[in-house]
């Protein structure tokens, strides 16, 4: 399968602190699915979540090539987890259709974080 994109972000977790701080559930739920959330919220690294899958959504927009501003939202870029904790991306909406439209239907997804910055590299195939 051919490469079509590749994409790579690092968020500090102090700014998505700061978001969550200052504009709490308003900001998640502009930015984060419910299932995005509920892993986030039960863990004690909560911000570091937040942050390398807010470092996610970017990282895919890079590997589509588009900005926000094609009609795609935060959260039609979704991080999913399975059984052994690995991510994958899902997407919906907007950033469904460019994929669609570009014929990737593959993603291959890494997050690393620390309590000060998280990354997350991502390839479309
Ligand atoms: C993958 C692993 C080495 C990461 O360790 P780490 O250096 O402490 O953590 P990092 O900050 O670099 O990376 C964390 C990210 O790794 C990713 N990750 C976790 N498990 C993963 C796996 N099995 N494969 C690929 N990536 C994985 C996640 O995206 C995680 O971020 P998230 O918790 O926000 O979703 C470690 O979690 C591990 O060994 N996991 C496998 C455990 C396993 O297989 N468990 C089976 C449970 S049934």
């Amino acid at each position: 399968m051919a490469i079509i994109g590749h994409g790579i972000d690092a968020v500090d977790v102090a700014r998505i602190s700061d978001l969550l701080d200052r504009q709490g559930e308003r900001f998640r739920d502009r930015c984060f699915t419910a299932d995005e959330q509920a892993y986030a919220e039960t863990s004690k690294r909560r911000d570091e979540h937040y942050a390398a899958r807010f470092a996610a959504k970017e990282a895919v927009m890079k590997a589509l090539g588009t900005g926000w501003a094609q009609g795609v939202g935060w959260t039609d870029v979704e991080v999913t987890r399975d059984d052994a904790g690995r991510p994958g991306v899902r997407l919906h909406g907007g950033a469904a259709r460019i994929a669609e439209e570009r014929g990737i239907t593959r993603w291959t997804i890494s997050l690393t974080h620390t309590d000060s910055i998280a990354f997350a590299s991502v390839i479309a195939e």
